[in-house]
């Protein structure tokens, strides 16, 4: 078996996905609308499980804390979670009402971040997503410990890897009229002070 080093991290072949066009001229004025397009294009470009996400918070020490979730709703209220109140992220939750969502779609070269405040849905929503598990996941959860959650967004960050490095990098925040973005593409590879690429 080999053992894992610096160099042998280095030999792991990345970016090795397809992405799919991206049309400047085409970008929505909001990001859920992007998001919709890129997690249903992540499907049907056989992404397995395109909803699952890392889900970061911050305890009350100040510690990041990052576990994988899925994704239960999007909308314009914003991106759902759910998971008990009495776990760590629960916890989490409730010292410091942010976090951060982060997906990663290996194949098609896409990943998403999401990032903001983080609101408690109501308890006729919590209910509802609880009634959606199977009958085996909610036997395990104690009468009213279900609780939906909905990042908030403030930032929105679409990037595509390119092959040649060439990354594109689409940045949404909102303003006062709704959401602004900006479009960044790499115009060449960038280098590390060594002369390395680096991603
Ligand atoms: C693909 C996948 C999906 C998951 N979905 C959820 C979820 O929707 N809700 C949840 O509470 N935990 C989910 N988990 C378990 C979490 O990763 C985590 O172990 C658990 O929520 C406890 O985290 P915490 O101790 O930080 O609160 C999922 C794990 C995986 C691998």
């Amino acid at each position: 078996m080999d053992t894992v080093t610096a160099a042998w991290l280095r030999a792991r072949p990345a970016l090795t996905g397809t992405a799919p066009a991206l049309h400047r001229d085409s970008t929505p004025q909001e990001p859920l609308a992007l998001f919709q397009n890129w997690i249903t294009a992540a499907a049907e470009d056989g992404v397995p499980e395109p909803h699952a996400m890392t889900l970061a918070t911050v305890d009350a020490d100040g510690l990041p804390d990052a576990r994988t979730l899925l994704l239960k709703d999007v909308d314009e209220r914003g991106w759902a979670f759910a998971g008990p109140r009495s776990s760590a992220k629960g916890r989490q939750l409730a010292a410091n009402p942010v976090a951060a969502l982060s997906f990663w779609w290996q194949p098609v070269l896409r990943a998403v971040r999401v990032r903001g405040p983080v609101q408690e849905a109501s308890r006729e929503d919590s209910a509802a997503d609880l009634a959606t598990r199977s009958a085996a996941a909610r036997a395990g959860v104690a009468e009213g410990d279900w609780v939906l959650w909905r990042v908030v967004p403030t930032r929105v960050e679409f990037w595509q890897g390119a092959p040649d490095r060439r990354h594109t990098r689409i940045v949404y925040t909102p303003d006062a009229d709704g959401w602004r973005h900006s479009w960044n593409q790499e115009e060449r590879p960038r280098r590390g002070a060594d002369g390395e690429e680096y991603e």
